[in-house]
């Protein structure tokens, strides 16, 4: 494996490699990606086997532009339309009726696609220098955190991969939106990184949620336990986060409190209890959760006690995935 920072050399590199067949994890501003050029099967049957990810979960795509986009699906609705030219490149991933240039093996026998064009300067520039699309589920294994640096990438997947480009931390923290546009009404798949209201608002429509009235897409990714460290997760009501945090400590837990607001005076805690204050700010929030979540294992926290944000805006993906990383999968679905 080699780690490579950000600059022309590494980016021909990579370029290299995934022409040849191989894999890249890359930055994007969610999360870090492992890719496979969409012209490479070979390569893309091994990103299945890297995760350990079961063959009926699709993969998404990442491209360059417009152009590219168009290529993989038979039908752009207007909403598409509108939603591409607010939100891309973007953490929005859109999913479409796909057509024959999207390879069967990533698609878990549908006859969609999940596309999206991202941000990340460094992902931009490698998409427009391959001149192929990328297929790129998170660099995690099947279940795990995602990572939002690449050292994170570098010690879950490293020896698996032929290079890890680095671009810095991610800048949303948390994986896309991902919104089914196949059916009459836009179905939300997965809360992400671009709100429910931003996207209400540039529809000037409601969107509905899986399990509606409305028929979405299928989207196996759904799994209840996700995004998971391995200390044990526990969601708290605000009220009880402090008693529930001091009665473990006292049974002789290491326990670790993800909250908006520190202790009360009058509660004494023990030494092998600690927290994480919450910023107000969920865009900072979202940026640093995952690395809160593999350093409460490093740490060997026993019990994480979180209390979740209000589910609006960014706070319903940090909601979405948190009560996953608890093993209580929401209504929606995520992966
Ligand atoms: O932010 C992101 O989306 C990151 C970065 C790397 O771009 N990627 C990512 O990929 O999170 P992945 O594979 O870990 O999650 C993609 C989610 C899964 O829940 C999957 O089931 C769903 O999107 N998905 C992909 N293609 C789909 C399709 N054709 N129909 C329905 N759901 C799909
Ligand atoms: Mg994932």
């Amino acid at each position: 494996m080699l780690l490579a920072s950000a600059d022309p050399v590494a980016i021909k590199l990579a370029c290299r490699i995934l022409a040849q067949g191989g894999l890249v994890a890359i930055p994007t501003e969610t999360v870090y990606g492992l890719a496979a050029s969409l012209q490479r099967e070979d390569a893309l049957k091994k990103i299945y086997q890297v995760k350990g990810r079961p063959s009926s979960h699709p993969l998404i795509v990442h491209a360059a532009d417009l152009v590219q986009v168009h290529s993989l699906v038979t039908r752009f609705p207007q909403a598409a339309e509108k939603l591409a030219a607010a939100f891309w490149p973007g953490p929005l991933t859109l999913v479409l009726p796909r057509s024959r240039e999207v390879p069967d093996c990533i698609t878990a026998g549908h006859s969609t696609v999940g596309i999206r064009i991202p941000k990340h300067p460094l992902a931009l520039q490698l998409l427009r220098e391959l001149g192929t699309p990328l297929a790129a589920p998170s660099a995690n294994r099947f279940t795990q955190v995602s990572p939002t640096r690449a050292a994170h990438v570098a010690v879950d997947l490293g020896q698996e991969l032929d290079l890890i480009l680095d671009g810095g931390p991610c800048e949303v923290g948390v994986e896309s939106t991902v919104l089914d546009l196949t059916g009459p009404v836009p179905i939300l798949l997965r809360p992400g990184g671009i709100s429910r209201e931003a996207l209400e608002f540039v529809l000037e429509s409601k969107i509905a949620e899986p399990g509606s009235q409305f028929p979405a897409a299928p989207s196996p990714g759904q799994h209840h336990l996700h995004y998971s460290p391995r200390a044990k997760v526990r969601i708290a009501e605000p009220a009880e986060v402090w008693g529930s945090a001091q009665r473990l400590a006292e049974a002789g837990q290491r326990v670790r409190v993800f909250t908006s607001h520190p202790p009360p005076a009058a509660c004494q805690l023990p030494a092998c209890c600690d927290y994480w204050l919450w910023s107000a700010d969920l865009q900072a929030v979202a940026r640093e959760l995952y690395a809160r979540l593999r350093q409460a294992d490093l740490d060997q926290v026993a019990v994480l006690l979180v209390e979740l944000p209000a589910p609006s805006g960014l706070g319903l993906a940090l909601a979405d995935r948190l009560r996953r990383a608890a093993g209580q999968g929401s209504s929606l679905t995520a992966e």
